[in-house]
């Protein structure tokens, strides 16, 4: 494990986490896993059986059950499917579900995975972790704005409060929550546009491994 490229990005919602971690992970040449995926898929299962997403029995099935097919949907995005997440990943037995999952991934050839608990959790040795936030304000602009090029209707106001309750849901939970690690490098993003996060965080990257 000691030689094990694991890149570890977490923070709060629409942070940047996924666009950052998928170009670093492109610029080192290692594989990338959203695991934010996991858990929007299993709340879109419940969803679609019409359960309540809050039901463990229900959801610890529906993560059990979860295939690569249901990662690629095209439903995972938008209000809904947001909260329906967040519902479900305050259940320990579906974390518990998707914990090898994710380890499996980082262990087969190193990774760049983003989420909550990636330093924390599932890759507490990894030898970077990133911590990426902006404000809540600049979240939403750039979640509504996400919304709309998908042609999806939202207030901005809308989608700022739907922002800070999931974040606060996701803060509160007792199992794996939303925090830093202890020695995450953190990156705020609200005045930097994409690429400049990407500078920011190649910087940080190499600073802890200055072979890269
Ligand atoms: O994964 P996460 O929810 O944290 O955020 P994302 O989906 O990667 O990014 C949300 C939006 O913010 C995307 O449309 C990005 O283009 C934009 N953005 C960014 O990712 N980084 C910045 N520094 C500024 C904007
Ligand atoms: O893109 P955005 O930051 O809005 O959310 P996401 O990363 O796709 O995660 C959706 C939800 O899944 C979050 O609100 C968390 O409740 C949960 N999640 C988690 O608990 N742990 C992770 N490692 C990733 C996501």
């Amino acid at each position: 494990m000691t030689d094990l490229l694991v890149i570890a990005v977490d923070g709060p919602a629409a942070a940047g986490k996924g666009t950052l971690a998928r170009r670093l992970a492109a610029e080192l040449g290692l594989p990338y896993l959203d695991t934010g995926l996991l858990y929007r898929a299993v709340g879109r299962r419940l969803l679609d059986a019409g359960a309540d997403p809050a039901d463990a029995a229900a959801a610890t099935e529906q993560a059990q059950a979860l295939t690569a097919a249901d990662l690629s949907r095209g439903d995972l995005r938008g209000p809904a499917a947001d909260m329906a997440a967040s519902a479900v990943a305050a259940i320990p037995a579906v974390r518990a579900a998707l914990l090898d999952w994710q380890r499996d991934f980082g262990r087969r050839h190193g990774a760049v995975l983003d989420g909550r608990d990636i330093g924390t959790v599932v890759f507490p040795e990894a030898p970077v972790k990133l911590f990426v936030s902006a404000s809540p304000e600049e979240r939403a602009r750039r979640r509504w704005l996400e919304m709309r090029g998908r042609g999806q209707a939202a207030k901005l106001a809308q989608v700022e409060a739907e922002l800070r309750a999931r974040d606060a849901q996701d803060s509160a939970r007792s199992v794996a929550p939303l925090k830093p690690a202890e020695d995450a490098c953190w990156l705020d993003t609200t005045a930097l546009d994409a690429e400049a996060a990407f500078q920011a965080a190649l910087s940080l990257v190499r600073a802890r491994l200055p072979s890269l």
